[in-house]
């Protein structure tokens, strides 16, 4: 699937609230642009019209907007559902009709409508998936899982792939790869304007597997919380490029992490096997569902899984009410010589860890694919009774 842009038309600051969220709360990830902002070259799929205060007059806006994008979806939202509103409407170019408030599952079955006739649209530009990796805690391996992926991403599909290290102050994605760079991801965003192929090509690395690396940044305090905007913005003009955007987002939720989140085909939220883990990844779920952020998306991925398990499997699927997607085992010594040879796994032979990202990833490329069985844990340390006491 890939990501949408939107736009929404009001003069009203909580219509722009609300259907921002409405927008941001599907399966289809959609990244939200304001009218008000500078978008001469950022081509919109759908776009939200509030007619409520003044219906007559906004039919030559939506004229407008229908011949300035011919192939957006666009919705119009009034006070009443007039059949004489509906029909000029329609005429003036729009392709859905909504009362106010929008039911939210009828709103949503309108957004896959847009998203399905884009992706059949011929000439539809080219599109990217966007892979978010998010660490249920500090240290649960979230660089490493991003990182492997990234490098298979790139070797199994042979399509352009990106790796963006989000983590502010000093990311090690680029450690990993073993490679220099000499641009970080902070150029990226400072330089929007002229963020085309020609200068992207020059803040990126090329690994040798194909992959590209826009590095961390080298400020500690950077990107921070004023850099959520220029993050979404940058995203969506990779999505440009790439086929596959992989982010590492590091551990903390702030405006760069939401800004990824919202841009997500698929979260991963990467957590280990104990207690901290399971119970930061329970409240991140929490926290990304009042986000907005479609739960649909997210896929709990289980790292450092080694019998026995201080937590077993199941009993975490049932406290964190979610599927586990993947479980990848614990080997510190292949894990370790890796990171510090800078050749990822998926590059140095024969081991499990390196075989389990071979297939987590071909489930990346054919989500329909078999998943592998969970192992059925032998006697896990601490019951569920003990696990629910404790949060
Ligand atoms: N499956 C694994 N088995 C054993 N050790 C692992 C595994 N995955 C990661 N590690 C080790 O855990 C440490 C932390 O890994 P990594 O840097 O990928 O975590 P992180 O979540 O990105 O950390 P940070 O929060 O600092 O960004 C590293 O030393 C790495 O070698
Ligand atoms: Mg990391």
């Amino acid at each position: 699937m890939a990501q949408l842009v939107g736009l929404i038309v009001s003069d009203e600051d909580e219509f722009r609230k609300q259907v921002g969220r409405l927008l941001r709360s599907g399966p289809v990830p959609i990244s939200v642009i304001d009218e008000r902002g500078p978008r001469e070259n950022t081509p919109t799929d759908v776009v939200i019209v509030d007619i409520r205060a003044d219906a007559s007059s906004a039919m030559a806006g939506i004229e407008r907007l229908r011949a300035a994008s011919p192939s957006a979806g666009i919705f119009v939202v009034a006070l009443t559902g007039d059949p004489d509103l509906i029909l000029q409407s329609m005429r003036a170019g729009a392709n859905e009709f909504f009362v106010w408030p929008p039911a939210e599952d009828v709103f949503q079955g309108a957004i896959r409508r847009t998203a399905a006739r884009r992706e059949t649209t011929q000439g539809a530009r080219a599109t990217a998936t966007t892979l978010v990796f998010f660490g249920a805690k500090g240290g649960a391996g979230t660089t490493t899982v991003a990182v492997n992926c990234g490098v298979e991403l790139a070797r199994l599909s042979k399509k352009a792939t990106i790796i963006v290290d989000l983590k502010s102050g000093l990311g090690e994605v680029a450690l990993f790869l073993g490679v220099r760079p000499r641009y970080t991801l902070l150029d990226g965003i400072d330089n929007l304007h002229r963020l085309d192929r020609e200068f992207l090509r020059e803040l990126v690395v090329k690994h040798k597997s194909g992959l590209e690396i826009l590095a961390g940044s080298d400020q500690f305090d950077r990107p921070g919380a004023s850099d959520g905007g220029a993050i979404e913005e940058l995203l969506r003009l990779l999505a440009r490029q790439y086929e596959y955007i992989v982010v590492d987002a590091g551990s903390q939720i702030n405006s760069c992490t939401v800004a990824a989140l919202y841009a997500a085909d698929m979260m991963f939220l990467v957590a280990n096997p104990d207690v901290p883990s399971v119970r930061n990844a329970q409240r991140l779920l929490d926290r990304v569902r009042q986000l907005g952020a479609c739960g649909e998306r997210v896929r709990v991925l289980l790292n450092r899984a080694a019998e026995p398990y201080p937590i077993p499997p199941k009993q975490i699927e049932n406290a964190l009410g979610h599927p586990i997607h993947h479980m990848f085992p614990s080997d510190y010594k292949t894990v370790s010589a890796a990171l510090n040879s800078g050749v990822p796994l998926a590059l140095t032979g024969n081991s499990d860890i390196a075989a389990q990202f071979d297939s987590f990833t071909r489930r990346v490329l054919d989500p329909g694919g078999e998943a592998p069985p969970l192992p059925t844990a032998k006697r896990g340390l601490l019951g569920l009774e003990k696990l629910a006491s404790i949060w």
